[in-house]
């Protein structure tokens, strides 16, 4: 969700708007991804990086946190959306933590939209943290060495009980994964804009949605022993 610091800037106003204004095209895009039948969404919402940025700006992000979940967790509960975070959780403020612990609570039931906000994450801090469960196991006897292989491995992963995404989308002009889900993203299509995240609306997700559609996703096999759908 990349850009909301341009948004402001260009608007001459502080970067915080341009967070708070991100929150509404988390909505819009909540609603879209419900409405086109996706079943897995996952919003990288603050990077183990982004503690570096100046205090005041972690400060009101983590406020802001707080305060969509207050205002926006009724309605993702009646819109049956499951709503998951990952990401090194431990890290942050007690009064977040609690309210992503009500949150989680809340929605654990629902059917819907499985919804997941990476907040504190980090695609090499994940991997660290898999391989360090790992290496527990092997040292307390429970796994040998000989048997870790993609699935043991992927086990300890935040993202363990989902599949892999099918689309990256990235806003705000740059072309890279900037340390996201570095092991899930290994087949992923990804799909990159201009648009600044404040910005992103139906239409933006639809435009992507398309790109994805076009795709032959042959995950080593030819061309021929796969099919294309089209948008
Ligand atoms: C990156 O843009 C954006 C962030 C670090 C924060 C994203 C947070 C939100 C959109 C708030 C709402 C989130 C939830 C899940 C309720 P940037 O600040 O790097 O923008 P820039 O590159 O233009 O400076």
């Amino acid at each position: 969700m990349d850009g909301n610091g341009r948004w402001a800037n260009n608007r001459n106003k502080p970067r915080h708007s341009g967070h708070r204004a991100g929150v509404k095209s988390v909505r819009t895009s909540v609603e879209t991804a419900a409405q086109r039948g996706v079943e897995f969404l996952t919003l990288f919402a603050f990077s183990s990086e982004n503690w570096s940025r100046p205090k005041e700006e972690v400060s009101s992000l983590m406020n802001l946190f707080v305060e969509a979940l207050r205002r926006e967790v009724d309605e993702l509960h009646r819109n049956n959306v499951r709503l998951k975070f990952v990401g090194a959780l431990d890290e942050l403020n007690t009064g977040l933590k609690n309210k992503i612990a009500q949150s989680e609570q809340r929605t654990a039931n629902n059917t819907g939209l499985r919804l997941t906000v990476a907040i504190a994450f980090g695609g090499r801090w994940d991997i660290i943290q898999a391989s360090k469960a790992l290496a527990r196991r092997v040292l307390d006897g429970s796994l040998q060495v000989e048997d870790i292989d993609d699935a043991e491995f992927a086990a300890g992963l935040q993202m363990s009980n989902m599949p892999d995404p099918d689309l990256l989308i990235r806003t705000g002009g740059e072309q890279r994964i900037s340390n996201f889900m570095l092991w899930n993203l290994a087949y992923a299509e990804l799909w990159f804009t201009d648009v600044l995240w404040p910005e992103f609306d139906e239409a933006v997700f639809d435009e992507a949605l398309c790109f994805y559609a076009g795709k032959q996703r042959r995950f080593g096999h030819t061309g021929d022993q796969v099919e294309t759908v089209g948008c």
